[in-house]
């Protein structure tokens, strides 16, 4: 059985950037026999103002059953309502309890980096995504996460270091559970390499020192402003991609950062690499370890040929970045055909995973098969 995948291409760039992830992702799926069967819901600000529904419930019900959601953007300069963003994408990331956001920020092609000597970026800002709604667990289990993740990157060979960023000095009540929670998960992975910063601080050591990090595990508000800071720093909004996740019962929404940016929509100049990249961590997420690869390498080979749009240096179309991908996937494909024997794995050179490792999949044999155990997972409770 495929997997079954919500498509919410949502608003402005949205539906561009997504119908080319899709291309991409069935590109992909052809070759390493990952099934996925799309399904497209109208949702956004065109239904909002023709019916004022945004997700209607039968459609909400299909949302939190399908085995993961990919969505374009959400918001629209013709909806006043601040509602709207919050009960579509809010809703989802809240009800579904998709308590981590993953933001990868890896330097593509070096002539990318605004910064005069940063050779290597490739870090993650894991981002608490529930926002106190439980605080104490929130806090608890991104850390956790966290620290598993460092252990993950660590063993395919990134440094693994964890960096907990708050601002406990100035917001003393708030954060010091922030702190006291790292000083108990520190004790628990005394192997893992982990240190803490301000928020202040982490900004300038970002901009001084990126490639001193690799896991950055913060609070909701700090993640969505260092992982901008960071995006920029290997390239821009336009090639950032995101996953929210629930680890345990491995729901998962996929979205490039970047919003509906409603001044280049219809002008065929979005970036779909944002939205590309999402789909290779969707890819993985689901257990293709290999597909998500070759789409991170093809996306890498193209962005340092330059076949990219506009924001990253080159003059493509969204169409023509995405087809700079596809033919990047082709060859790829084909040397790796020609050496037998190495999983599909594009070149020998160790290839450590992305961010949005599943801990349980990881290791596994058949990716698929652990991944389709998880198919039939007990129903969230929401709320
Ligand atoms: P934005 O991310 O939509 O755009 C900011 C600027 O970044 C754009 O003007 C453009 O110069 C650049 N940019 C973004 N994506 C790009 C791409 N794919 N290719 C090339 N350049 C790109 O943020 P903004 O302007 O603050 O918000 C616009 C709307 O999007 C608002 O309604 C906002 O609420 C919403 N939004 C939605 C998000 C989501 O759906 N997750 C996230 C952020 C904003
Ligand atoms: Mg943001």
């Amino acid at each position: 059985m495929p997997f079954r995948i919500a498509v919410i291409p949502g608003d402005g760039i949205g539906p561009e950037v997504i119908e080319q992830g899709i291309r991409v992702l069935e590109e992909v799926i052809q070759h390493t026999g990952a099934g996925l069967q799309f399904k497209t819901y109208d949702l956004g600000a065109e239904r909002y103002l023709r019916t004022g529904e945004v997700i209607p419930e039968p459609i909400f019900a299909e949302l939190q059953s399908a085995d993961a959601i990919y969505l374009g953007a959400v918001g629209d300069p013709r909806v006043k309502d601040p509602q709207y963003a919050a009960r579509l994408l809010l809703r989802l990331r809240f009800e579904l309890d998709l308590w981590v956001n993953l933001r990868p920020s890896r330097l593509l092609a070096p002539g990318l980096t605004p910064l005069r000597d940063a050779a290597s970026i490739d870090l993650v800002v894991v981002r608490e995504n529930t926002e106190g709604a439980y605080v104490g667990i929130g806090v608890e289990r991104i850390q956790r996460y966290a620290f598993e993740l460092a252990r993950q990157r660590r063993q395919a060979g990134h440094r693994g270091r964890v960096t907990m960023v708050d601002k406990s000095n100035a917001l003393y009540h708030a954060h010091d559970l922030w702190q006291r929670v790292f000083a108990l998960e520190r004790q628990r992975a005394p192997e893992i390499e982990a240190e803490h910063l301000f928020v202040d601080a982490a900004a300038m050591q970002l901009v001084k020192d990126p490639g001193r990090f690799d896991v950055i595990v913060t609070s909701n508000m700090f993640g969505d402003i260092l992982s901008d800071l960071a995006s920029e720093l290997v390239g821009g909004l336009g090639q950032a991609p995101s996953a929210n996740i629930n680890p345990e019962t491995r729901r998962g929404l996929f979205e490039p950062v970047h919003g509906s940016a409603p001044k280049h929509a219809g002008k065929g100049i979005a970036n779909p690499v944002g939205a590309i990249l999402a789909g290779a961590m969707m890819l993985r997420h689901l257990g293709d370890e290999v597909g998500a690869n070759q789409i991170e390498d093809a996306v890498m080979a193209a962005a340092r040929e330059r076949r990219t749009t506009k924001d990253l240096g080159g003059d493509l179309t969204t169409t023509g970045a995405a087809e700079a991908v596809l033919q990047r996937l082709e060859r790829i494909r084909s040397s790796s055909a020609r050496q037998p024997g190495d999983g599909g794995r594009i070149t020998s050179r160790r290839r450590p995973p992305r961010a949005g490792p599943s801990p349980d999949l990881l290791g596994s044999e058949d990716p698929w098969k652990e991944a389709r155990r998880h198919r039939h997972r007990p129903d969230h409770a929401g709320g």
